[in-house]
C-alpha cells in the first residue's frame, strides 16, 4: 500500500479535482485497483499510468467515451500510447505554430489596410505547418549536389524510387522512375513542371502494396512525421532499400558544436525532446547510419546550412524556409536574431568561433540511414 497514491495525492499531482477522479471511477474509466483499510481509493503504479493516458488524451480534446476505447484497447501497451500521444501533441504544436503564422499574416495584411477574404480567415483553423510556411521554402531550399550524390549512391541500382515527404523534389534523381509522396498541398503545388508524379499521402500510411518499389527515400522530413518509427517501417514495407537523410538528436557533441543552438537558440533542444534515438530510427528500417558533413557553402538552406556564414541567419527569407524558427516561436526567434546581430557587430561571434574558418565541412549531426538491397553493406562511404 505504501507505493499507492491516495485519491487526494493523485488529484494534486495530476492537477485535477478529486471529483474528477471520482467521476472517472463511477463511469468505469479509471477504477483504482484497491482501497485502503478505511475504504478510500488507492492508486497503484498501473492506475497512475492509465490516469496519465486518460488525462493526456483528454487534454488533446478526446471525449471520455473515445478515451475509454483507446485505453481499453488490449493491443496497445503503455509505450504505444506514449508514442501515439507524442505524435498527437507534436501535431497539435505544429498546428498551433501554423495558426500563429496565419494570424501574423492576417495582422500584417490588416495593418496595411488589406481585408482578408472569409475563406482566408477560416483557413487558420485548418492550418498545417507546411501549408503555412511552405510558400517560403523555394527561396533558399534547393539541391545540394554533394549531399544529393551521397543519397543517389546509396540508392544503388534501384530503378523505381519512392520519395516520401518529397516537398518540391530537391533530391529526386532524374535518371530513375520516381514517385513522390507529399501531404502538403502548398508543397505539391510548388513542384516544378515535369517533376515526378506526386501522391497526397503521409509516411505513416503509404497507399502502396508491399515491396512496390526498388527503393524508398526520405530527405529532411522524418522530424516532421507524427510517428517517425511507424513511417520508417512503412518505407521498409513498400521498398527493398531505404535511404533516409535525417539527424542524430542524441549526439550532444555536435549539439554543443553548433554555435547557433548552443549560444543563441537553446530552445532547439526542446524540439528534440522525445525524438527517437538514431538507434531507434536505424532499427526501424534495419539499417545503419553514416555521418553527412555539411559543406561550408551548402546550397540547400536547411537549418544547419549556414554554420560558416552566420549573417545568413539574420535574413528573414533564410529563416522562413526552415521550420525550426516557426516551431520555437516568435519570441525565441527574435531574441536569437537580435543577440546574433549584436555579436556579429561587436566581433564576439568571430572571436568565439574563430576555429570554424579553417573548416570546409562540419559534422552537425546529419546522418544518412541506409538499409536493404543486395549491396546494402557496400554503399559508398562518406565523401562530403
Ligand atoms: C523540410 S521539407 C523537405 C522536403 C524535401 N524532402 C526536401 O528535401 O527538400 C519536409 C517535408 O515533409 C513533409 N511532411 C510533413 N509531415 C509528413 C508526413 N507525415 N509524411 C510525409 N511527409 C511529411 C512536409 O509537408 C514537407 O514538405
Amino acid at each position: 500500500m505504501e507505493d499507492h497514491l491516495t485519491v487526494g495525492q493523485a488529484a494534486e499531482l495530476a492537477g485535477v479535482t478529486v471529483r474528477t477522479l471520482h467521476h472517472y471511477d463511477e463511469i468505469g474509466l479509471l477504477r483504482p485497483s484497491t482501497r485502503t483499510v478505511a475504504g478510500h481509493r488507492a492508486y497503484s503504479a498501473g492506475d497512475v499510468e492509465r490516469l496519465r493516458e486518460v488525462l493526456a488524451y483528454r487534454r488533446l480534446g478526446f471525449g471520455l467515451r473515445e478515451i475509454a476505447d483507446l485505453v481499453n484497447d488490449p493491443t496497445t501497451d503503455a509505450v504505444a500510447h506514449l508514442r501515439r500521444l507524442r505524435g498527437l501533441l507534436l501535431d497539435q504544436r505544429d498546428r498551433a505554430a501554423a495558426m500563429v503564422t496565419a494570424i501574423d499574416r492576417e495582422l500584417e495584411a490588416r495593418a496595411m489596410g488589406i481585408r482578408t477574404t472569409p475563406a482566408e480567415q477560416l483557413r487558420v483553423f485548418g492550418a498545417q505547418l507546411y501549408d503555412e510556411i511552405g510558400s517560403a521554402y523555394p527561396a533558399t531550399r534547393r539541391t545540394e549536389p554533394r549531399i544529393a550524390a551521397r543519397i543517389w549512391d546509396a540508392l544503388g541500382d534501384a530503378r523505381t524510387v519512392l520519395n516520401v515527404g518529397a516537398g518540391t523534389g530537391s533530391y529526386e534523381p532524374h535518371d530513375r522512375e520516381v514517385t513522390a509522396v507529399e501531404p502538403s498541398a502548398v508543397m505539391r503545388a510548388q513542384r516544378p513542371a515535369g517533376a515526378a508524379p506526386c501522391v497526397a499521402a503521409a509516411a505513416e500510411s503509404l497507399p502502396f502494396e508491399d515491396q512496390s518499389f526498388d527503393a524508398a527515400m526520405a530527405v529532411s522530413t522524418v522530424h516532421h512525421w507524427r510517428d517517425p518509427v511507424a513511417g520508417l517501417r512503412e518505407l521498409r514495407r513498400v521498398a527493398r532499400r531505404v535511404v533516409v537523410f535525417t539527424y542524430d538528436a542524441e549526439d550532444t557533441g555536435w549539439g554543443q558544436r553548433f554555435w547557433l543552438t548552443r549560444d543563441y537558440l537553446p530552445e532547439f533542444a526542446d524540439l528534440l525532446v522525445g525524438w527517437p534515438s538514431l538507434a531507434d530510427l536505424t532499427r526501424a528500417i534495419g539499417g545503419r547510419a553514416e555521418p553527412v558533413l555539411v559543406p561550408w557553402d551548402c546550397a540547400d538552406g536547411f537549418f544547419e546550412a549556414y554554420w560558416r556564414q552566420p549573417e545568413a541567419y539574420l535574413d528573414e527569407h533564410v529563416r522562413r524556409a526552415t521550420s525550426v524558427w516557426t516551431r520555437v516561436g516568435a519570441q525565441a526567434e527574435q531574441r536569437a536574431v537580435r543577440s546574433l546581430h549584436e555579436d556579429l557587430s561587436s566581433g564576439r561571434w568571430a572571436e568565439r568561433n574563430r576555429d570554424l574558418v579553417a573548416l570546409d565541412a562540419a559534422d552537425l549531426g546529419l546522418r544518412l540511414l541506409v538499409a536493404g538491397g543486395d549491396d546494402g553493406a557496400a554503399v559508398t562511404p562518406a565523401r562530403t
